[in-house]
C-alpha cells in the first residue's frame, strides 16, 4: 500500500503570535472593568491590540473589525494590518466582544481576533444579525435550521448519547428568542440565558472541556464568522441564516446580492480549514478566566487555535508589566 501524505516541516502557527495582540488588548480593556466607560475600554483595546498586530509578519486586511473608517478610527473594516509580508489573510477582530460586559463589570468579555487566507472569510456587509445554531464535534450534521427546535435538540442529544432533559442551551437574554426559550423548555433542555457574548457562548459549547452542549439564537453576523473560524480547530459547527431585522433591512440585503435564505455552515463563513484564533479573557467567563492584575504584572488566559492541525491551547501568561512598560508603546496603567 503506498502512502499518499506529504509530511511537511511543522511550520508557522500564526495564532501563537496573534495572541499576544489579545493579551494587549484584554489587559488594557481590563482597566475599565465596571467604569461604564464602554468606548474608553473599547478604545484601550484597540489602541493595543493594533500596535502589537503592526509587528506580526503578515500582509492582513480587516474584513471584519469596528465598523466603517469614518466611525472608527483604528480597525476599520478594510483597514491593512501587519507588516505587509506574507502571507496574505483576511482578519476578523473584536477587540472586544461583549463591550457592555466589560463597561458592566459582568462575566464573558473577550478579546478575540481570527486570521485566514485572504478572500476566504464571509463579509457580512451591513447585515447586523444571524440564527446561528452551534456544536461540538460529537453532533455535526444533524441540525436542520427549518425543522422545530425540540427536534433538533432531540437529534444532538441522540447524538451525543444523552437525553434532550441532560443538555445544556446557551442562549442570549432577548425578547426576540421567547419562542426559541419556550421550545427549548417544552423539549425539556437545560437554559443558560446570558446578557452578551454568543463567540464565547459558541466556543463552549464546540468544546469537550465544558458541559454545554449547543449555542443557539439570534446575534452578530460578525460574531458568527469569528466563531466559524474557530470551528475549523474545535472541530464543531455552524449553521445559520442572515437575519434582517425588517422588511427594509431585507430589500437592501438584496439589493447588496445577500440571499437572505441561505443557509451559512462553517466553510461558508471560514472557507479555509487554515484559519488561527486567539482568544483573552477580560472579565472572568465560562471559557477563560478574566486578567488579573497583580503587583507590577498581570495574568491573563487565552485560548488559541489552529483550523489545520485543530490544536487548541490553553495559554495562561504571567506578564511583568514593569518590565513590559520600560520599552512598550502601549499603556498598560
Ligand atoms: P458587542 O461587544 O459589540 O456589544 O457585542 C456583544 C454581543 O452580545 C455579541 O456577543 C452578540 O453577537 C451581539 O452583541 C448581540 O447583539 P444584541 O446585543 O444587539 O442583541
Amino acid at each position: 500500500m503506498t502512502d499518499s501524505r506529504q509530511p511537511q516541516q511543522p511550520d508557522r502557527n500564526l495564532a501563537l503570535e496573534l495572541v499576544r495582540a489579545t493579551e494587549a488588548a484584554a489587559m488594557a480593556a481590563g482597566r475599565w472593568m465596571g467604569r461604564a466607560q464602554k468606548e474608553e475600554g473599547d478604545g484601550a483595546a484597540v489602541g493595543a491590540m493594533r500596535a502589537v498586530l503592526n509587528t506580526v509578519e503578515m500582509d492582513g486586511v480587516v474584513i471584519i473589525g469596528e465598523g466603517e473608517k469614518d466611525e472608527a478610527p483604528m480597525l476599520a473594516n478594510g483597514e491593512r494590518v501587519g507588516t505587509g509580508h506574507p502571507p496574505e489573510v483576511d482578519i476578523a477582530v473584536d477587540p472586544v466582544e461583549g463591550t457592555t460586559l466589560l463597561a458592566e463589570g459582568r462575566h464573558g468579555a473577550v478579546a478575540v481576533i481570527s486570521a485566514a487566507p485572504r478572500g476566504t472569510l464571509y463579509d457580512p456587509g451591513p447585515i447586523m444579525y444571524m440564527e446561528k445554531w452551534v456544536v461540538g464535534p460529537d453532533a455535526t450534521g444533524v441540525v436542520d435550521l427549518d425543522a422545530p427546535v425540540g427536534d433538533n435538540l432531540r437529534a444532538i442529544a441522540k447524538a451525543k448519547g444523552k437525553d434532550a432533559n441532560d443538555l445544556l442551551v446557551m442562549t442570549l437574554d432577548r425578547p426576540r428568542h421567547d419562542d426559541l426559550v419556550r421550545d427549548c423548555r417544552a423539549a425539556g433542555a437545560r437554559l443558560r440565558l446570558i446578557s452578551h457574548g454568543d463567540v464565547a457562548a459558541a466556543l463552549l459549547a464546540s468544546v469537550p472541556e465544558s458541559n454545554v452542549d449547543v449555542m443557539i439564537g439570534i446575534g452578530g453576523t460578525p460574531e458568527g464568522v469569528l466563531t466559524a473560524c474557530g470551528l475549523q480547530a474545535t472541530g464543531g459547527e455552524l449553521l445559520g441564516r442572515l437575519w434582517p431585522r425588517d422588511e427594509d433591512e431585507r430589500r437592501h440585503a438584496e439589493e447588496l446580492g445577500f440571499d437572505t435564505t441561505e443557509i451559512l455552515d462553517t466553510n461558508r463563513l471560514c472557507n479555509s480549514s487554515d484559519a488561527f484564533v486567539a482568544v483573552t479573557g477580560i472579565t472572568d467567563g465560562d471559557l477563560l478566566a478574566g486578567v488579573s492584575y497583580t503587583p507590577g504584572g498581570a495574568i491573563t488566559e487565552s485560548m488559541v487555535m489552529r483550523g489545520k492541525s485543530g490544536t487548541v491551547r490553553w495559554i495562561k501568561a504571567h506578564h511583568n508589566l514593569d518590565k513590559v512598560m520600560e520599552y512598550s508603546a502601549v499603556e498598560y496603567g
